[in-house]
């Protein structure tokens, strides 16, 4: 009996601390809901052409095999060739960059990150949220600054698709006259050669590939979960049956 009191107890005190736990996991900032969904293959599929065409300069995904993107993805070894592989590599390998690492710190004063388990450490709704943000900020080298990612080194790559946001300010003046501006919104100063709605299908692509090379087994873990629980219903009215059998002369 006390076992099972301190059992509960137990239990009860862990669902009591988790949504501390899970608000202290949550980065500053007020992001935007990536809701991607890695079991939509088209998007996935979507994602990993952006991924190659427009991060891949850049960022390595090295604990990431061509062919098992091809097997995950519905793609044929031809062509994840055709379409993801552009510098001769064989699909055997795993996504690295030509790019050796002090060019990069050189031309961008920091290196650019694998982006292996960059949706894990960060979490989807960032990384949808950081390649939105890019806004036009003249003080920076690349031109841009991000609501996100203050000061970061990373160009704005997509502004050919998004086109050019600008920071809207609201300004609040204080008792001695001097007036604090405060962040408020991203405006399009200059439309790119997306829709805002196409931009962000276009973004969610990109990051439930991101979400999906983070844990390829994510897929598998997912249906087995379900055919786990189906099979152990099954398996739980046949042990009932079957108990009931052998107990029923003892009484
Ligand atoms: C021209 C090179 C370049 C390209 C192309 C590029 N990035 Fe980056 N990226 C960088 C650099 C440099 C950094 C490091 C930024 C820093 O530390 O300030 C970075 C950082 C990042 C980060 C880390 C942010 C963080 O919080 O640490 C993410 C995520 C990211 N990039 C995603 C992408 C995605 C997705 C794409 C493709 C759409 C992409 N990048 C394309 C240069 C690039």
């Amino acid at each position: 009996m006390r076992i099972k009191k301190i059992f509960l107890g137990l239990a009860a005190g862990t669902l009591a601390a988790l949504p501390a736990a899970l608000w202290a996991a949550a980065p500053a900032g007020a992001l935007q809901p990536a809701n991607n969904d890695v079991s939509n293959q088209a998007s996935l599929q979507r994602g990993a052409r952006n991924f190659v065409n427009y991060c891949l300069g850049c960022h390595s995904a090295r604990y990431v095999r061509y062919n098992r993107i091809a097997a995950d993805l519905g793609l044929t070894e031809a062509q994840v060739e055709e379409n993801l592989m552009f510098t001769g590599e064989r699909v055997h390998d795993t996504m690295e960059i030509a790019m050796n690492r002090e060019d990069a710190a050189r031309w961008f004063g920091t290196v650019p990150p694998d982006l292996s388990l960059i949706a894990r450490s960060r979490g989807t709704d960032y990384l949808y949220s950081f390649l939105k943000s890019f806004y036009l900020d003249p003080s920076r080298p690349t031109g841009v600054n991000n609501v996100v990612m203050p000061m970061t080194a990373m160009p704005h790559v997509l502004w050919d698709l998004q086109g050019y946001q600008q920071a809207v300010y609201e300004g609040e003046t204080d008792a001695s006259g001097n007036v604090e501006k405060r962040f408020k919104t991203l405006e399009l100063a200059q439309p790119g050669t997306m829709s805002p709605q196409e931009f962000d299908q276009f973004v969610r692509d990109t990051v439930n590939f991101l979400d999906y090379i983070g844990e390829p087994m994510q897929l598998e873990r997912r249906s087995l979960g379900l055919r786990v629980l189906a099979f152990l219903l099954v398996f739980f009215l046949f042990a009932y049956f079957l108990k009931k059998e052998y107990w029923k002369d003892v009484k």
